[in-house]
């Protein structure tokens, strides 16, 4: 599928009352990073992600009749208030794709929007954020013009749409595990939209995520900077080829029920993502002291323990604790015990594999 596949439509008759719909969406997390694009939105490597449950953003838009057409005309709300830098940048991107959506030009839009999550907090807001408003674009077209799309072919829009907005976002509009960008593994598998991968052993279907936050600061850099230094990073050849293998090893771990390939390969994506950070030109770092203590007390309690625990880290110092359904008592002991224990100021935000997006309006 490519976007000619899907029609661009205009409106004939102007629009003449308000015309609302609502989605929930949530956040995911990857697995195998996401690092370095080119052209519009299109990914140096494949990825592979779990999308999230509790975390998700509420997204409500609305077309009212609008007298001249234009540039896009946004009034947006963040949880109550105006958000004047939010609406630059969701302004920016509807403007973008009028080429997908020309009707956009046609209306004035209002769109109002909420997290279940704190900001900064190590959960990808733009993943949740565009993926909810992709979905409301694609439902007010449904509405507008009466287009009949089949869940598949509009899940596959969604997530085509929500990559332009933010690139993660593209892998948010599905249940369980998310592939996006090609890769040998899987014959559906595009660098233009993510696809689900639903042959995933039972183990893995209901995996933990207790997002522990060790610092809550605007990142010194930002995750579309950090792609940037991708493009001319002495080691992207082989970082391509790495996310390439991993792509396939840990597909292979999730049909099968591997935990321990599993965890190789999870803890191996997020230490390489933050080593391609380090040693870019200009490198940067963004963990912390307290991230590094964790890490090594979750690869210590690991051997102790013998608990299938793992942590994988986001483009920020914050980590995210892996772990399975039959283990939770255990570990939570462990986090309340140990993990925690040294630090008044980490908080942690428990969450798990979850079900994907839902209609709400
Ligand atoms: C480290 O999706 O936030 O979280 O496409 O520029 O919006 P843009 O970047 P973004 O990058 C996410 C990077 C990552 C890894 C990942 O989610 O795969």
């Amino acid at each position: 599928m490519s976007i000619s596949d899907f029609s661009a439509s205009r409106l004939t008759i102007p629009l003449s009352e308000p015309v609302s719909v609502a989605w929930q969406s949530p956040s995911n997390i990857a697995l195998v990073k996401y690092w370095g694009k080119t052209g519009r939105q299109l990914p140096l490597n494949p990825s592979l992600s779990m999308t999230l449950s509790e975390a998700y953003t509420e997204t409500k838009l609305t077309a009212l009749p609008r007298e001249s057409e234009g540039m896009v005309e946004l009034d947006l709300w963040f949880e109550g208030s105006q958000n004047p830098l939010f609406g630059d940048r969701m302004q920016r991107f509807l403007q973008s794709v009028t080429d997908i959506f020309p009707w956009l030009t046609q209306v004035s839009l209002k769109l109002e929007t909420r997290n279940t999550f704190p900001h900064s907090a190590g959960i990808a807001s733009s993943a949740s954020a565009f993926s909810s408003l992709s979905l409301c674009l694609c439902s007010l077209e449904a509405e507008l013009f009466g287009i009949i799309l089949t869940e598949e072919e509009f899940r596959l829009k969604a997530s085509y749409v929500a990559r332009l907005g933010s690139g993660s976002a593209c892998r948010s509009l599905f249940p369980g595990f998310t592939i996006w960008g090609r890769s040998k593994a899987l014959s559906g598998a595009s660098d233009l939209f993510a696809v689900p991968f639903a042959e995933v052993h039972p183990v893995f279907r209901n995996l933990h995520d207790t997002i522990i936050i060790v610092n809550r600061e605007q990142k010194p850099v930002s995750s579309s900077e950090g792609h940037n230094r991708m493009i001319s990073h002495p080691f992207a050849e082989a970082r391509i080829k790495q996310a390439k293998k991993n792509t396939i090893d840990l597909l292979d771990a999730l049909k099968t029920g591997n935990k321990k390939t599993f965890i190789r390969i999870v803890e191996n994506e997020a230490f390489t993502l933050h080593s391609l950070m380090m040693t870019s030109d200009q490198g940067f770092m963004l963990m912390q002291p307290e991230t590094v203590r964790i890490i090594s007390l979750i690869q210590e309690l690991r051997r102790k323990t013998g608990l299938d625990i793992c942590f994988t880290l986001d483009a920020g110092p914050n980590i995210h604790l892996l772990y399975f359904e039959d283990q939770i008592e255990q570990v939570n002991k462990l986090i309340v015990e140990h993990i925690l224990k040294n630090d008044k100021q980490n908080v942690r935000i428990d969450d798990y594999c979850g079900e994907g997006p839902v209609k709400i309006g």
